[in-house]
């Protein structure tokens, strides 16, 4: 036996006991007479404590250990003279009888304590000796608890998982596909899934009518700290259903998770935003309502004043900075700048000073009178003290500009807490995004998503003003899951490709196994599909997915643990009758 108890395991009413633990070597302190090694697991840390009086080949053994050595441990609890309150098992150490190294470690490139000295890169490098880390571990078993939970309510609610393969067809829609080449299938190529849409709308056709599945699907898009190149979704489908039936059973499996992982009440029910409403209180898809400071269009006040960068604007917001009136001359050029970063794209920043004595001051005090100012001030709801921004340009580029300037600002004045939660859905999405580039219509979910019955008689004449039956779930500014009712009528499927600008021979082409199954009886059907990865950084109380991944992709997509992707040899190229291009 290997060991007795684990390193977190021992408490003062173990004193007395021989017992064995087994882990790795954190730190060894040799103080002459004594030496002191704190030994780790996952569940722990406990003090060993080899005496003066232990025998010569403890003594030996224990002058040689390193850091990161695995290390078996027999001896006697007994309790400590100086107790570790912080520590679960502060209480006692373990006098060591006889130490045996079962492996010994080169020097770790970085300290594997609750706090490391080494940077991200090398940390991703031995993300082995990371993972070794306890918030790394609590991370580990957060996710695990949560898929456990999550697989609880389901199977209570009659969902049945099943899986779905990982080698499928390439559709065009959406992100890029990541392909695998076919060996058997000279020239042709699988592509690795999305999502598992498709397929789970199959699996609606067969008669599955709850189905789910905790699943890895992969997109070649640009990272961020909530994307990863494959993540995992906790991802759903029902029958005979309609929006509200899918939002309550999610509704009521988040509420579920919050009570019992973090022991957190959700509002019941929860708020339901329409997407314009969204996009014009909070300048996008996803508010965080952990805090107010919302935008207020101003447009119609401030034209005619002859400020030409407003007169030439299609909208004109802002938003009220609570308190930051006091803002230097340079914290506000600083916001200036903020806003001008590529990422926000703003062209400029406008500010409104009321001061505590409620004076306002302004950089556009030339155009317009001081009570013109306090009105403009008045709209977006300021009270003495606050800095009024404002932003213009076409409407809801400016809206875009002025939610990542809401958002900078909460983060400054400490606003978004990470243990405040403020969960909503925002409903009514609109079914397509014009993109002016390649001057078409795009899904905004996905092209199965149907349309609000009321909006189909303008799905020709004017596509921009149809609404869909799609719904987010959103939380503290991200949106963690998204899903839609589909469409079942293969006559109005017929109709949204046609407005995607799919030929019936393309449409047939990528989408025909779904369309022709549509013709065997499909029920009504709808979904979601929740990221995980990001439910669990936001249980977590993180801004990066990353931690709750455990062998994650850094920002280039590679994985500089296994140095992936690389390059593979020509044998393998040609049995998979592949040439590569020089990279220009
Ligand atoms: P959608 O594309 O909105 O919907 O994805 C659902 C959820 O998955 C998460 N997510 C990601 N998480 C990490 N890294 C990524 N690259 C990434 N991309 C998406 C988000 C998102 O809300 N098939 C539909 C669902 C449906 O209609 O049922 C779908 O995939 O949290």
């Amino acid at each position: 036996m290997y060991r007795t108890h684990t390193c977190g395991q021992l408490r003062a009413e173990d004193v007395n006991r021989t017992v064995t633990l087994a882990g790795w070597v954190q730190k060894v302190r040799n103080l002459g007479a004594m030496t002191f090694i704190d030994l780790r697991d996952r569940y722990g840390i406990t003090q060993i404590v080899v005496e003066e009086h232990s025998d010569e080949a403890t003594k030996a053994v224990a002058a040689e250990l390193g850091r990161e050595f695995v290390l078996q441990v027999t001896g006697k609890v007994i309790e400590r003279e100086s107790k570790n309150p912080k520590m679960p098992t502060g209480d006692i150490e373990v006098a060591a009888t006889s130490l045996r190294i079962l492996n010994r470690a080169i020097t770790p490139p970085f300290t594997i304590e609750e706090h490391s000295d080494g940077g991200d890169d090398l940390r991703m490098k031995y993300r082995y000796l990371d993972l070794r880390r306890p918030p790394l571990q609590r991370a580990m078993a957060l996710r695990h608890r949560m898929a456990h939970a999550v697989r609880t309510f389901l199977d209570k609610e009659g969902f049945l998982e099943i899986e779905t393969p990982y080698l499928i067809k390439s559709t065009p829609e959406g992100a890029r596909d990541f392909v695998v080449p076919s060996r058997m299938n000279p020239n042709q190529f699988y592509a690795l899934p999305q999502s598992p849409q498709t397929l789970k709308q199959l699996l609606m056709v067969a008669g599955y009518d709850r189905y789910f599945q905790i699943v890895r699907c992969f997109r070649d898009e640009d990272l961020r700290a909530d994307r990863q190149p494959e993540f995992t979704q906790i991802d759903c489908e029902m029958s005979f259903v309609e929006q509200d039936d899918v939002i309550d059973v999610f509704e009521r499996m988040m509420r579920y998770m919050f009570k019992e992982i973090l022991n957190v009440d959700i509002p019941e029910p929860l708020q339901r935003m329409p997407w314009i409403e969204a996009m014009e209180r909070f300048g996008c898809d996803k508010p965080d309502l952990r805090f107010g400071m919302e935008i207020h269009e101003i447009t119609p006040m401030v034209k005619g004043h002859g400020f030409s960068i407003f007169e030439d604007a299609e909208y004109v917001g802002a938003i009220a900075a609570e308190g930051c009136a006091t803002y230097t001359r340079k914290q506000i050029d600083e916001l200036t700048e903020f806003v001008k970063r590529p990422q926000v794209g703003a062209k400029g920043l406008v500010w409104i000073r009321l001061d505590a004595e409620g004076n306002v001051k302004s950089s556009i005090d030339k155009f317009y009178t001081p009570d013109e100012l306090k009105a403009i001030a008045a709209k977006c709801e300021a009270k003495a003290g606050d800095l009024v921004l404002v932003i213009c340009g076409p409407k809801f580029k400016a809206l875009g500009q002025l939610c990542a300037l809401r958002l900078e600002i909460g983060d400054r004045l400490g606003l978004r807490d990470h243990f405040k939660f403020a969960p909503l859905w925002v409903v009514d999405f609109p079914m397509f995004e014009w993109d002016d580039e390649t001057q078409r219509f795009y899904a905004m979910h996905h092209p199965f998503t149907s349309p609000k019955p009321e909006d189909i008689e303008f799905l020709e004449s004017d596509p921009g003003r149809v609404r869909a039956n799609a719904y987010d779930f959103v939380c503290n500014g991200t949106e963690v899951g998204g899903g839609s009712i589909r469409i079942h009528d293969p006559k109005l499927q017929a109709l949204i490709f046609k407005v995607l600008g799919f030929t019936p021979e393309k449409a047939e082409e990528q989408f025909g196994f779904l369309i022709n199954a549509f013709k065997y009886g499909a029920p009504p059907h709808g979904g979601l599909a929740f990221g995980f990865d990001r439910m669990c950084s936001l249980f977590g109380g993180a801004d990066s997915i990353r931690d709750y991944i455990a062998f994650p992709k850094n920002n280039a997509g590679r994985d500089v643990m296994l140095d992936a992707p690389s390059a593979i040899d020509k044998a393998q190229l040609d049995e998979l009758y592949l040439d590569l291009k020089p990279v220009e």
